[in-house]
């Protein structure tokens, strides 16, 4: 017999006394409080070994209106690469000072099999309206990649910074369009050679099946093009989602490891090849008419669209306005993990993109709040209890 059954066949003063418990308790449990990072030392993530990271960036484009508009494809392959940014938004420094839009082309030949010139452009990145029903952003940011008659025109934003060390990479995102491009998130640091290459990717394929994503420590083949399976994972959206809809794609990549989640399911771990050194973060969309990609038809376009985008991470550029913050640096007697005293977490937040306090064992500030904070599980454990307690009931 089903809950829903059991539910249904209780008393009622009980089904109600249950709807009050469900109803009331999580509520009156105030969780880890919402801070800002100009509190916080260290961020630690809700992974099974404590991981810590220093700083924590978050990208909301949710509600730009103000720079919402879609723009007309430029199908001149110069003027493509020229393109100026499609908005205010680009060139503001909340942007500019992490991310710098891609504007070159594959004429080098990196990739064999490529049978179109693509050439990404400054143009194809922009923020648009959502005129979905019931949305759920009034914005998001698009990756455009469209085949035209000359060539094909793709997005890429990366990284200004290559020397992330470790990070907790996520987006809300959804892939759209037709068949025959890629969209992906990944970190990446080139080599002189393919076996130099080291690169955590998730990639969808637009011409797979709707629910099928790639996740792969790069690279997943020799030069002689022989296949390395233990590279890469062919996995599936959890919750029988398809890759069109929303969800929160992530990447941890820890020492030794990378761990894909979507909606906080884990769909793949791999250990080989995860990526060492210092790399940057890269979106795009894209087609080169090879292989791996296929070949998009005349005029048919593909996007990459991203409601938000937050990444936690190392950095092993010294950032010097956050070493000198004693709040954020303890003596060193501090209990906690990371090497910090402030410690935060961005997991158990209500607000996406606002950090919480899981404790600090500061030295009391001369402003008030000395109050020390105990581990952040705690309360959240007895969420959890409460809702174990709840279901227990029913049974
Ligand atoms: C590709 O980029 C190179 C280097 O920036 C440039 O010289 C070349 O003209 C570009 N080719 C195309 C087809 O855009
Ligand atoms: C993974 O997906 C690719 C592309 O869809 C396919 O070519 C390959 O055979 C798949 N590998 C496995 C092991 O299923
Ligand atoms: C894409 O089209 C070109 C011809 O325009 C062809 O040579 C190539 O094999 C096609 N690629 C795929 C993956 O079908
Ligand atoms: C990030 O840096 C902090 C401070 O140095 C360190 O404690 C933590 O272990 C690092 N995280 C990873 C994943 O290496």
């Amino acid at each position: 017999m089903g809950p829903t059954r059991r539910i249904l066949s209780l008393p009622m003063p009980l089904s109600s006394l249950i709807l009050l418990i469900s109803a009331t308790v999580p509520l009156a449990i105030a969780g880890p409080a919402l801070t800002d990072d100009s509190q916080c030392g260290c961020y630690r993530i809700n992974d099974d070994s404590s991981t810590y990271f220093t700083h924590h960036r978050f990208f909301d484009f949710r509600s730009l209106s103000q720079y919402a508009g879609v723009p007309a494809v430029i199908q001149d392959v110069e003027a493509s690469a020229d393109a100026a940014p499609t908005s205010d938004y680009f060139r503001d420094s909340e942007w500019s000072s992490f991310w710098y839009l891609g504007s070159w082309n594959n004429s080098n030949g990196a990739r064999e099999d490529a049978t179109v010139t693509m050439v990404n452009s400054p143009n194809n990145v922009y923020i648009e309206a959502n005129t979905e029903d019931n949305p759920s952003s009034q914005t998001y940011l698009t990756l455009r990649t469209q085949r035209l008659k000359e060539f094909q025109t793709a997005a890429e934003i990366e990284s200004s910074s290559s020397k992330f060390k470790y990070l907790s990479l996520r987006m809300r995102a959804r892939t759209v369009g037709a068949g025959g491009a890629i969209t992906a998130l990944f970190t990446y640091r080139g080599g002189e050679t393919l076996a130099d290459v080291q690169e955590a990717d998730l990639e969808i394929r637009t011409d797979d099946a709707r629910n099928v994503l790639h996740y792969t420590n790069q690279p997943a083949y020799t030069d002689d093009g022989v296949v390395i399976p233990e590279a890469t994972r062919n996995a599936t959206m959890p919750n029988g989602l398809d890759w069109t809809a929303w969800a929160v794609h992530r990447l941890d990549w820890t020492p030794g490891l990378t761990t894909w989640y979507v909606d906080d399911v884990i769909v793949a771990q791999i250990e080989f090849q995860a990526p060492r050194d210092e790399s940057n973060i890269i979106l795009n969309a894209w087609s080169d008419g090879g292989r791996w990609t296929g070949n998009m038809t005349l005029y048919d376009a593909a996007y990459l669209q991203v409601q938000w985008l937050e990444v936690l991470y190392n950095s092993t550029e010294a950032v010097a306005t956050e070493q000198s913050s004693c709040k954020k640096r303890g003596d060193g007697n501090s209990g906690g993990g990371g090497g910090c005293d402030a410690v935060c977490s961005i997991d158990e937040t209500s607000e996406v993109g606002t950090p919480v306090m899981l404790w600090n064992n500061s030295p009391p500030q001369t402003n008030g709040n000395s109050r020390r904070v105990e581990m952040g599980s705690v309360p959240t454990g007895v969420v959890s209890a409460m809702a174990l307690f709840s279901i227990a009931l029913l049974v």
